[in-house]
């Protein structure tokens, strides 16, 4: 495997911090629990995308577009992080996002709406939440072709063949930060949304031999969903890649009883985990996604499914922003 092949811009200057969770893990009263530091990537305020941003914006360039046209939810932290990537490249970026009930976008509002329009998107278009998003986004091109640009489309949370490379270049970089510090980690969970950043982390610690069990937590779909999703986006990363490795079904635990009554509706598991590791640690996670994991990793291991003498690997993937959306629900103490 030869990921430097690639195109690929750079947008954080080293690895991201992996390090132990003493006082976090001791408040848990085991496992020992370590963080992968990814919402300390670069771009505006980090996270994930940042990673996947690195191989799309680049195909972008290579095929002279001058416009990125991406989606997502009201408060997408890829659709910031896209806009910021524009940015930095001097390109234009239009986002189509969507509202669970009409009116439910108030360009006033904070979070990541805020920094849509701090960072300068040139156009925002609102449609309905369940919108066919491939047409959408097809649509949205056609209209920047047609007023002369070059539009290049990144799907939903940049998860495809292409932008999952970015967390096969992650569980690289995660094998060789365990080696260095000479930790033998027993799992490692994450979020699981788009399902790239889990596909490329599987296919990643497959393709280097690196033998650690994922758990993955869902924040939106079934079981069944996120796990056909990771299998689909892994197989097209591994033919784009040139590696004969399949992900198969018994690769990954996921778990889909965190979502609680919807994506990115609140559940009181996933505010006291927010303010829990903010308490006890200083990290924010945020409440769509990293809340919920975090959530599922404390149930996980309250129910003994992760032994208290395990060597877990949180994989923060950002989302911070999105907290200043939603301080009324952390305002109890
Ligand atoms: C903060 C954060 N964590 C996790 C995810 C999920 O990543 P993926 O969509 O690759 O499953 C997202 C996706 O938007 C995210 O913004």
């Amino acid at each position: 495997m030869n990921l430097a092949r690639f195109p690929r811009r750079r947008y954080t200057a080293g690895p991201t911090p992996l390090e132990p969770l003493p006082r976090f893990s001791q408040a848990l009263g085991g496992p020992n629990v370590y963080i992968k530091r990814d919402d300390l990537l670069g771009l505006t305020g980090g996270g994930n995308k940042t990673r996947k941003l690195e191989f799309l914006v680049a195909d972008a360039l290579a095929h002279g577009a001058d416009t990125l046209i991406t989606c997502g939810g009201m408060q997408s932290n890829h659709c910031r992080l896209t806009l910021a990537a524009a940015v930095k490249e001097g390109l234009s970026c239009w986002l189509v996002l969507s509202e669970p009930t009409p009116g439910a976008y108030r360009p006033d509002a904070g979070g990541n709406i805020f920094l849509f329009h701090l960072l300068g998107a040139e156009r925002i278009k609102i449609v309905p939440d369940g919108v066919d998003w491939p047409s959408e986004l097809e649509t949205v091109a056609a209209e920047a072709t047609a007023a002369g640009r070059k539009p290049y489309i990144i799907p939903m949370g940049g998860s495809n063949a292409v932008g999952a490379l970015g967390y096969v270049a992650c569980a690289a970089e995660i094998m060789g930060q365990c080696f260095e510090q000479g930790l033998s980690l027993d799992r490692i969970v994450l979020a699981g949304g788009s399902a790239g950043t889990l596909a490329g982390t599987l296919l990643g610690l497959q393709s280097h031999h690196f033998d650690v069990p994922v758990t993955a937590i869902s924040v939106v779909n079934s079981n069944e969903e996120l796990l056909e999703n990771a299998v689909k986006i892994a197989a097209a990363s591994a033919a784009h890649l040139g590696v004969d490795v399949e992900i198969g079904p018994d690769a990954v635990a996921c778990f889909d009883e965190y979502v609680g009554p919807g994506y990115g509706l609140p559940t009181p598991e996933m505010v006291a985990a927010v303010k829990l590791l903010a308490r006890t640690e200083g990290i924010l996670l945020d409440p769509t996604y990293t809340g919920k994991a975090m959530a599922g990793l404390i149930d996980l291991a309250r129910r003994g499914v992760i032994g208290t003498d395990e060597n877990v690997l949180f994989l923060h993937t950002g989302g911070a922003p999105s907290l200043y959306a939603s301080t009324r629900l952390f305002a109890e103490p």
